[in-house]
């Protein structure tokens, strides 16, 4: 497991692939140290999975608080990734660093900030501060009502021109990692080759230094549809619902408790 930054650059220059998957509380942190995996994002997708809202706009920094706190003390081994949600950053760089010191207090590694070029003042500045920062390029969910939907980007040569040249503006501002979501997958390759810091993919192809997936999907328990780049590991739903089935029936028949 990889839970320093350090070790994420000896990885990448070694070639070893990392695995990532958001978590929201200690169960499903500890359940995923002990699988293994190098880094859990506390991600503001809580918004969606656990608080069944359409996008991940109403999720609050208390919000991304509480859940950072309860992970982190959860786990020693992986790297804790906390997400900055919407409304909590985008007015200065100072609004940001006071946003990163909470997530920090709260036990993240680093911090993850949606947004390219128009991100790179605040990058810069909470680098120069001792805050870690992941950027997130390609589709930001926080910007989805602004572009109208979960819609892939960097699709035409101009858009993804664009994102190697903020990709390249986010480093020189310092950002330590940079997660790339929902774009093509010979892109996101190319700029992880040419950028000298590790990278991480959702929908974005096997070429990154690390992959990302939403806890939920990967357990079959989304509700609709998943994300089509989201492998799906298990069948949770219907197992919890069998299971949850078994127990109301046996609750109603008194065959529990004996
Ligand atoms: O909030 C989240 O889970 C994320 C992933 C989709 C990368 O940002």
């Amino acid at each position: 497991m990889s839970r320093t930054l350090s070790a994420w650059d000896k990885a990448k220059r070694e070639g070893r692939k990392l695995a990532m998957i958001t978590a929201y509380d200690s169960t499903a942190a500890r359940l995923a140290e002990a699988a293994g995996v190098d880094a859990l994002l506390v991600g503001d997708s809580l918004g969606m999975v656990v608080g069944g809202e359409a996008d991940t706009l109403r999720v609050s920094l208390d919000q991304m608080e509480y859940h950072t706190a309860i992970v982190a003390k959860a786990v020693s081994k992986p790297l804790v990734m906390a997400d900055l949600p919407f409304g909590s950053f985008e007015e200065s760089p100072a609004q940001a660093f006071a946003a990163c010191a909470r997530l920090l207090k709260a036990g993240a590694q680093i911090v993850k900030v949606e947004g390219g070029a128009t991100m790179v003042e605040t990058v810069a500045f909470l680098s120069r501060r001792a805050v870690p920062v992941c950027a997130h390029i390609g589709l930001t969910p926080q910007h989805v009502r602004q572009i109208g939907g979960f819609k892939r980007q960097g699709k035409t040569p101009e858009a993804a021109a664009q994102l190697l040249e903020d990709a390249r503006a986010l480093v020189d501002a310092g950002a330590r990692l940079l997660l790339m979501e929902a774009i093509p997958s010979e892109l996101a390759a190319e700029i992880t080759t040419k950028l000298p810091i590790p990278t991480i993919g959702i929908g974005a192809g096997p070429g990154t230094d690390a992959q990302v997936l939403v806890l939920h999907d990967v357990l079959g328990l989304t509700p609709g549809h998943a994300p089509s780049f989201a492998k799906k590991y298990m069948d949770g739903a219907s197992l919890i619902t069998v299971a949850l089935a078994d127990f109301v029936a046996e609750v109603r028949d008194g065959t529990f408790p004996t």
